[in-house]
């Protein structure tokens, strides 16, 4: 069945409506609403425990919900699961991979369980992995292990894929590199939808966010968007002279533009303004003077991560 508000041949991708999941006493998943466009990159982003697992799985059909409907390509993927699934390319968690079998292997082994299977060339390929065909899976890098399991999401030539923390654990090399995979999956006009804990990442693949906090849709809108709401301006940073961070943040809350002043927890003074040169101004006139004392001052400009310190008071990651 067609999902009864998309015009014909235009349904979204995937249309999540009032999903509601629980364990015990814990709600996991509290009422999530959201639309994907086809060939949209989506991300859920949120912090460790927010419900993104869960919300992907059950999007899946590898956990059922207590409540909610779910239609991907215009599929009832609850009604329907084997229907939906045979759209979607889920990447295979690591332990799921076989360390004695060669890369080909692996890629051959999953495919025999699709009816319709992309081509093993263009795959390894995609994936950069055209030199590791002949190895074995225990012999590969935490990097290309996690390529391959990206290429068993894509053995189905899916239209929409799934990625649960592609990039977690992953050193800044291989994770720029993998961000590289996943724009050229999303240039082959497929839908992704990925869940991170990185606003970077976020930021930079996402063409939409949606901010996942304690199982509830905080925020959704594009990075862009999304900052310039709840987080505008820049954010500037002051190394205050041991020990009296607290007067020095005392002392600039009143300043011209200022919106909002925190200690973090290197001890660094951060302002959040929304006028940087009448702030920056006021902050070098006052330290000329001696009416205020810093080590050092440095410009950021807000991100992902300051959107969701002013939703939710705390930071993605700790
Ligand atoms: N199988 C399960 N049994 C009990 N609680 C679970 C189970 N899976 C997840 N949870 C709980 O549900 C909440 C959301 O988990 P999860 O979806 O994995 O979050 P995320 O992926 O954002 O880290 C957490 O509080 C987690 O402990
Ligand atoms: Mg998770």
């Amino acid at each position: 069945m067609a999902h009864p508000h998309a015009a014909p041949g235009s349904e979204p991708a995937i249309v999540v409506e009032g999903l509601v999941k629980r364990y015990g006493s814990v709600t996991a998943v509290d009422g999530i609403s959201f639309t994907v466009a086809r060939g949209e990159t989506f991300g859920l982003l949120g912090p460790n425990g927010a419900g993104k697992t869960t919300t992907l799985e059950i999007i899946e059909g590898l956990r059922k919900p207590d409540g909610g409907r779910v239609f991907v390509g215009g599929v009832d993927a609850l009604a329907e699961p084997k229907r939906a699934r045979a759209l979607m390319g889920v990447q295979l968690q690591e332990a799921g991979l076989f360390d004695l079998l060669t890369v080909a292997e692996t890629i051959r082994l999953f495919s025999r369980f699709h009816y319709r299977r992309a081509d093993e060339r263009m795959l390894l390929a995609r994936l950069q992995l055209e030199d590791k065909a002949n190895a074995r899976v225990g012999t590969l890098s935490g990097g290309q292990r996690q390529r391959l399991s990206i290429a068993l999401a894509l053995v189905n030539d899916p239209e929409v894929v799934f990625l649960d923390e592609p990039t977690t654990g992953l050193d800044p090399q291989a994770r720029r590199n993998l961000w590289d995979v996943i724009r050229s999956i999303r240039e082959d006009g497929r839908t992704i939808v990925l869940t991170t804990h990185y606003m970077d990442e976020a930021e930079t693949l996402c063409d939409r966010v949606a901010i996942v906090d304690h199982g509830r849709l905080i925020a959704l809108d594009t990075p862009g968007a999304l900052i310039r709401r709840y987080a505008p301006g820049v954010r500037i940073h002051l190394t205050p002279p041991d020990g009296r961070a607290a007067v020095l943040a005392e002392a600039l809350r009143p300043l011209p533009g200022v919106t909002q002043v925190a200690v973090d927890d290197q001890g660094e003074v951060v302002v959040y303004t929304s006028s940087f040169e009448e702030t920056i101004a006021a902050l070098v006139r006052l330290g000329s003077d001696g009416a205020i004392r810093y080590q050092s001052l440095r410009v950021e400009a807000a991100n992902l991560e300051d959107v969701f310190l002013h939703l939710t008071g705390r930071r993605l990651r700790d």
